[in-house]
């Protein structure tokens, strides 16, 4: 096949008068047409998948990062009424249950007094009041009980928010697997196993690296603020919605709530996506 095409080429180029050209330069003629025939072609091609890709990131973008100049949240619920089906998609997703406050329904791991060992600690995880604790190695080194105030994702692995001084909340290290006992999940692990960590290392759930205020939380929840205050080195983290709702990625819907509730005959139209309607 290559072979029969130079063949061709050469025959072509045979019957051809030869253009002019700096007999110093290396290309050969014929060559040259075919090499500007090839990078003409690329160009076209790599032009053509930009502009390919553009389009579709532009349609995802249209439904997803709305201009919100001067909006404000107003909450996932606020949304049902009008679009039950996406709602009722939504609902009980990974997204709804990126952070949830721990309770009898939301946490999945096993707190009736289960052990799990690790860098020569026996962690013990039980409940007191209906709350939630576990047992283990804090901030020193010193084993106490700590409080799990919140349940941090959810499948294929649940993981725990323990509250420390200064408004932190930490990733607890030991995870609950919770796929099924078939899949080898219902069972505590480490998420470190062969490290080995103690307080003072930034991966203990102690240490900087489990922060979630500033290592996780933005991704969780829905319109989250930090507000750290470096004097004091404290955090005071807030959030509109607990978990990812619609909003966190649709945007603030405030002024797409007011067009959409206005009679059909009085929406202006001009804008079809509506979202930046005042
Ligand atoms: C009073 C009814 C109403 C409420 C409440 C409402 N919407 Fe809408 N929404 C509409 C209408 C009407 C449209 C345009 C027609 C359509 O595509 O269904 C629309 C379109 C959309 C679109 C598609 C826009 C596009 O670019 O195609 C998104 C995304 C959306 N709404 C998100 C939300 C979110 C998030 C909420 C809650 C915070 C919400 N809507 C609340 C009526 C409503
Ligand atoms: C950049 C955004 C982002 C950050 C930062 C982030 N997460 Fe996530 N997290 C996600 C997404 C997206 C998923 C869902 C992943 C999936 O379903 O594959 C997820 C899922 C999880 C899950 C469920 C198990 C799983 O693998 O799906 C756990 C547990 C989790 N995250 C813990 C954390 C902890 C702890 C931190 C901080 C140390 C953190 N995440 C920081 C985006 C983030
Ligand atoms: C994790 C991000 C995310 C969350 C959370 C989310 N959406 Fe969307 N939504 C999208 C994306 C991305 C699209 C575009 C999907 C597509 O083009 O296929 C979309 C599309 C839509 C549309 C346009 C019609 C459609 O189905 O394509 C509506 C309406 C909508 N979402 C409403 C909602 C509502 C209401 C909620 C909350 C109950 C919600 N969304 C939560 C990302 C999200």
């Amino acid at each position: 096949m290559a072979k029969r095409t130079a063949g061709k080429n050469q025959q072509r180029a045979g019957s051809r008068p030869v253009p002019l050209v700096d007999p110093a330069s290396s290309v050969k003629p014929q060559a040259a047409r075919y090499l500007w025939l090839a990078v003409a072609s690329m160009l076209i091609v790599a032009l053509g998948l930009t502009w390919y890709f553009n389009r579709a990131e532009q349609a995802v973008e249209a439904a997803v990062v709305k201009p919100t100049v001067n909006a404000s949240y107003v909450g996932g619920k606020r949304c049902i009424s009008c679009h039950a089906d996406q709602a009722k998609a939504w609902s009980g997703s990974d997204h709804d249950l990126a952070m949830q406050v721990a309770n009898e329904k939301t946490v999945l791991g096993n707190f009736d007094n289960a052990h799990f060992s690790y860098a020569d600690v026996s962690s013990r995880f039980f409940k007191r009041d209906g709350r939630f604790f576990v047992s283990t190695d804090g901030p020193r080194g010193v084993v106490a009980d700590f409080e799990i105030k919140y349940t941090f994702g959810v499948r294929p692995l649940q993981q725990y928010l323990i509250e420390l001084p200064g408004g932190r909340l930490q990733a607890f290290g030991i995870a609950w697997d919770a796929r099924t006992r078939e899949q080898g999940g219902q069972r505590w692990f480490h998420l470190y196993p062969k490290d080995a960590l103690k307080a003072g290392d930034a991966l203990h759930w102690t240490g900087v690296n489990q922060n979630w205020n500033f290592m996780c939380s933005e991704c969780h929840s829905t319109a989250l603020a930090k507000n750290y205050d470096s004097k004091n080195e404290t955090f005071n983290t807030t959030w509109k919605e607990i978990n990812v709702s619609c909003e966190a990625c649709h945007g603030p819907a405030s002024s797409h709530l007011a067009w959409a509730e206005k009679p059909k005959t009085e929406r202006d139209t001009s804008s079809e996506k509506a979202w930046s309607m005042p």
